[in-house]
């Protein structure tokens, strides 16, 4: 206790909200859902934290026949909704309201896109949000400029799935490059604006601690888990068409495991850190079909299964994945990252597990047994690390050695605000507005990735391969443990 009251002084929060310049910030798709539960509220959130200046403004753009107050009416419905009680201020939220407008537009055709025009500032930073399915890029990037609408500078934003293969994410890059330079271009993973993922790099590189030890000398394994408790929701339609492995690995899994193995870039900055990423993604080596898990939830617990859930009661798309991955490159050859990643599992639990090995050489008895150091790093509840030591168990008796933790949950060292750990879409939509591409895909990491994973899906296309069924609230198919049991390893549970 008295430990922890001491970090907490030295580490007192420093809450700092860096300014941005005046925007205009164009949402098309401004009625849609992703608008609606996550970069209105994101918004209204940096509002009240003092980030959007005077000169701010966003403009809600989608088909809809709505006015002004319209729009402002439906967005106020939408923070109520997706926002905490906690969070909600009713003198905030009507002088954030305040800041929005609506243009009704038509994607593919001609309407709206002359007032939209006119609507823009010339001095002002420019930012279009594609909150629309990938199949309108073109159309909005090439009316964009057709109408005069976006300023040389201006800059947009794209979401996943950003293609669903190589050749689709190439049309996908080529569309955008048409009209767009990449450095106008932000892909958002929101995996990137998650708070831990970024103290992922700050635990690697600002600290003398880790990097030594960082590569296959020192490192027996690691392992990457993102396990979810819900099902695929109201996603069916989507999610049967993608699988966990278009939907999970091939971006967000894919971008942990970039941030874990890469090497250290000269400067936290755009190109110098997405370099890095690219060079994981080309060492990683083709996955053999030994060893990759497929799974699909069954029904249990008064849950409907996986098939009844996406209705299609023939499905083959999988709902869990789990692989070994092998890096060629002289720091990872020979230590395994596993991933995992799965639906109606145990729990929501996100983590990055790094498995040290061993002591080269025991000085103890054997009955002091053989033990390692783990350092965890969780992304999700409960946001932290843990570090695993070992040390002798007290009392008389010998040397009896004990593995206990190092616990750094960020609430209990750094306060309570660091438990209000800001939404990913918060951190990112600011970046944009920066001009900060640090935190976003880059086309060709983007089309690496994809060259990677394509083999593998369409390994089991061909084989016609069916996922293995498992229950709802455990760890996935038995499978995915021997994964691990084979090479002598074990998974870490899933459990808050
Ligand atoms: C999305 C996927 O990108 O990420 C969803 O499409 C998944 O299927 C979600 O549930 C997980 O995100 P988070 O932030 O809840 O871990």
């Amino acid at each position: 206790m008295r430990h922890q009251r001491k970090v907490r002084e030295g580490a007192a929060m420093v809450s700092r909200v860096i300014p941005v310049d005046p925007f205009d910030l164009v949402i098309f798709g401004g009625t849609g859902d992703l608008a609606r539960r996550k970069i209105l509220p994101g918004l209204y959130r940096r509002f009240v934290a003092g980030q959007m200046p005077e000169g701010a403004r966003v403009i809600g753009a989608a088909r809809s026949d709505l006015d002004d107050r319209g729009y402002r009416e439906m967005v106020g419905e939408a923070l109520d909704e997706f926002l905490p009680k906690s969070a909600r201020d009713t003198k905030a939220m009507k002088a954030f309201l305040e800041r929005l407008s609506y243009i009704a537009v038509d994607a593919t055709g001609v309407d709206g896109w002359r007032d939209l025009g006119k609507a823009m500032r010339e001095d002002v930073v420019q930012a279009f949000y594609f909150s629309v399915g990938p199949s309108l890029f073109g159309a909005i990037a090439e009316r964009l400029h057709k109408y005069k609408v976006a300023r040389p500078e201006a800059r947009i934003v794209v979401e996943k799935p950003f293609g669903r293969d190589l050749k689709s994410a190439k049309e996908l890059n080529a569309t955008l490059a048409a009209h767009f330079d990449e450095h106008q271009i932000y892909r958002i993973d929101h995996y990137l604006g998650k708070e831990t993922v970024q103290n992922l790099m700050a635990v690697r590189f600002g600290n003398t601690l880790f990097e030594p030890l960082w590569n296959a000398k020192y490192v027996d394994h690691v392992q990457i888990t993102v396990a979810e408790e819900v099902g695929v929701g109201g996603r069916g339609a989507y999610y049967d068409t993608s699988g966990a492995m278009r939907d999970m690995v091939q971006n967000h899994m894919m971008q942990l495991l970039c941030l874990t193995a890469m090497e250290p870039p000269t400067r936290f900055e755009a190109d110098a850190v997405r370099d890095e990423k690219l060079k994981v993604i080309r060492a990683l080596d083709p996955v053999e079909r030994s060893n990759i898990v497929r799974g699909q939830y069954g029904a249990a617990n008064g849950h409907a299964s996986y098939a009844d859930d996406v209705d299609n009661p023939d499905s083959r798309t999988e709902s869990f994945i789990a692989m070994r991955v092998d890096i060629s490159n002289w720091r990872w050859k020979g230590t395994p990252f596993y991933l995992r990643t799965g639906k109606r599992l145990k729990a929501r639990m996100s983590e990055i597990v790094v498995h040290f090995k061993e002591t080269p050489h025991s000085i103890f008895d054997e009955d002091a047994g053989r033990h390692a150091n783990v350092l965890a790093i969780r992304l999700q509840p409960d946001e932290g690390m843990d570090l695993r030591v070992t040390i002798k168990e007290p009392g008389p008796g010998g040397m009896r050695l004990v593995d206990v933790p190092l616990d750094m949950t960020f609430a209990d060292a750094l306060g309570p605000e660091a438990a209000e750990v800001p939404d990913a879409y918060e951190r990112l939509i600011m970046d944009v507005i920066r001009g900060n591409q640090t935190l976003f895909m880059r086309g060709d990491e983007v089309e690496a990735a994809w060259a990677w994973t394509d083999p593998i899906i369409q390994g089991w296309t061909d084989r016609a391969e069916r996922p293995l069924p498992y229950d709802p609230g455990g760890a996935g198919p038995a499978d995915a443990l021997m994964l691990l049991h084979r090479d002598g390893r074990r998974w870490r549970e899933i459990a808050v």
